[in-house]
């Protein structure tokens, strides 16, 4: 049996894996050891039952406020028995967390082959994203075998010398997971989403968590969403607090009680794609909305400097604002009142996936180690 290791710890890791875990699973001649490292600990539990993915390994390392270097000591000294022991002829590790660089890390040093999910993306910031930017780099450097979601990736990856067959563009892997998961008909389980009404209201869904914006940078971002809600009474805002204590706090004391903003728990992945194709724009400073909101038609204001993921933005429904409160304020006021604007962003584009893309990934594994003839289709746009 040939033997895969996926190994996975935050909610992003776990969404966009989980396709291509199921199809692994489905396969008769491989043999899946799914390892969490669980970094995080309910976001993650809340991916893994909605996808039934039961973990053979778990080294459960969340703490609260972990610091970066007491993941990357707590996955590197819990993951060196498990490899040691189970010997897999693949380690399969997800993007640009400190559990994929970490992991990536100790396959190296058991001299197992390493595939990185989502390679090649780029800003060429070493401290934007922080510290992701320098978590996939690594990562790159380490992987012998490079799943590059868009062509943009996998030049990125040629020019930093990567061989030509050691790269395949699969798409993303999170738009298969959004089409297994967006329906129509969904009914919220919680109440007060339920009775949300978006053909009346402009909802507004928010998140942010990301580490460079912690402190006075978040701050501002909240002081603008107040402002937005004051000037706007049409407009709801919709916020799933991310579960890191400083995200929590600073969302309570700047947006805490205004009726016109609903702080919620990290929803389980269903309704919040749902409430995502349901919503009227997202502002955010996560990395997987803007993959997932411009294939649902949703506009995006995108509340960092840099990103990643260029396509969306050359394609007109993504749109860097940063984090000044006033910036804010005007980009999003401009998409309320202006619908030529908002209906410009809101067309629906999918550069980054056509739902396929585990299906390639399992195709350009095989074709890898010999066990198909067969090499792969690449994901191509239009
Ligand atoms: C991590 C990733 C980031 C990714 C994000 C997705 C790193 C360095 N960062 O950032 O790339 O975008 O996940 O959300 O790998 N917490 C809980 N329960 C949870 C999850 C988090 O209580 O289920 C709290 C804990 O106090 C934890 C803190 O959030 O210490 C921060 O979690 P951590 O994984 O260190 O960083 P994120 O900011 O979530
Ligand atoms: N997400 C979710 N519930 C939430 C917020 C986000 O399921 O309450 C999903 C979202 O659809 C996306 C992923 O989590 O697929 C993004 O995670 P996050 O923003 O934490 O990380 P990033 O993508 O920035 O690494």
């Amino acid at each position: 049996m040939f033997k895969i290791m996926p190994v996975f710890g935050t909610r992003p890791e776990a969404i966009k894996m989980a396709p291509l875990i199921k199809l692994l699973e489905a396969q008769e001649k491989i043999k899946v050891i799914t390892t969490v490292t669980a970094q995080h600990r309910e976001m993650l539990d809340q991916v893994l039952d909605l996808f039934k993915i039961k973990p053979v390994y778990d080294l459960d390392i969340m703490k609260p406020g972990q610091s970066l270097i007491e993941i990357t000591v707590g996955v590197l000294s819990k993951i060196e028995q498990i490899i040691g022991q189970e010997k897999p002829d693949l380690i399969l590790v997800h993007g640009d967390t400190s559990t994929t660089f970490v992991s990536s890390l100790a396959a190296f040093y058991h001299r197992i082959p390493v595939g990185h999910v989502e390679a090649g993306l780029r800003t060429y910031n070493k401290y934007s994203p922080f510290p992701e930017e320098m978590n996939r780099k690594l990562t790159g450097c380490l992987a012998d075998l490079h799943f590059a979601p868009t062509q943009t990736a996998k030049e990125a990856l040629q020019k930093e010398g990567v061989p030509l067959d050691r790269i395949v563009v699969t798409g993303n892997t999170v738009i298969d997971a959004l089409l297994q998961t967006v329906d129509k008909s969904y009914i919220f389980q919680d109440e007060e989403l339920n009775t949300l009404d978006f053909a009346k209201k402009k909802v507004i869904l928010l998140t942010a968590h990301r580490r460079e914006n912690l402190g006075v940078r978040m701050e501002h971002i909240f002081q603008a969403v107040r402002k937005i809600v004051d000037k706007n009474p049409g407009v709801e805002v919709v916020f799933p607090v991310h579960l890191n204590p400083l995200v929590q706090e600073a969302a309570r004391q700047v947006l805490g009680g205004l009726e016109q903003v609903k702080l919620v728990p990290p929803l389980e992945y269903k309704a919040f794609a749902n409430l995502m194709d349901r919503c009227y724009l997202v502002l955010t400073d996560s990395g997987g909305l803007q993959e997932e909101a411009p294939a649902l038609g949703k506009p995006v204001l995108v509340l960092r400097d840099t990103t990643e993921r260029p396509e969306a933005v050359t394609a007109g429904t993504v749109k860097l604002v940063g984090t000044d409160p006033e910036k804010i304020i005007a980009e999003t006021t401009s998409l309320l009142v202006n619908s030529d604007l908002y209906w410009k962003m809101a067309a629906a584009v999918n550069p980054y996936g056509d739902g396929k893309a585990a299906e390639r990934i399992l195709q350009a594994i095989r074709y890898y180690f010999k066990l198909s003839s067969q090499p792969v289709k690449e994901f191509k746009l239009g």
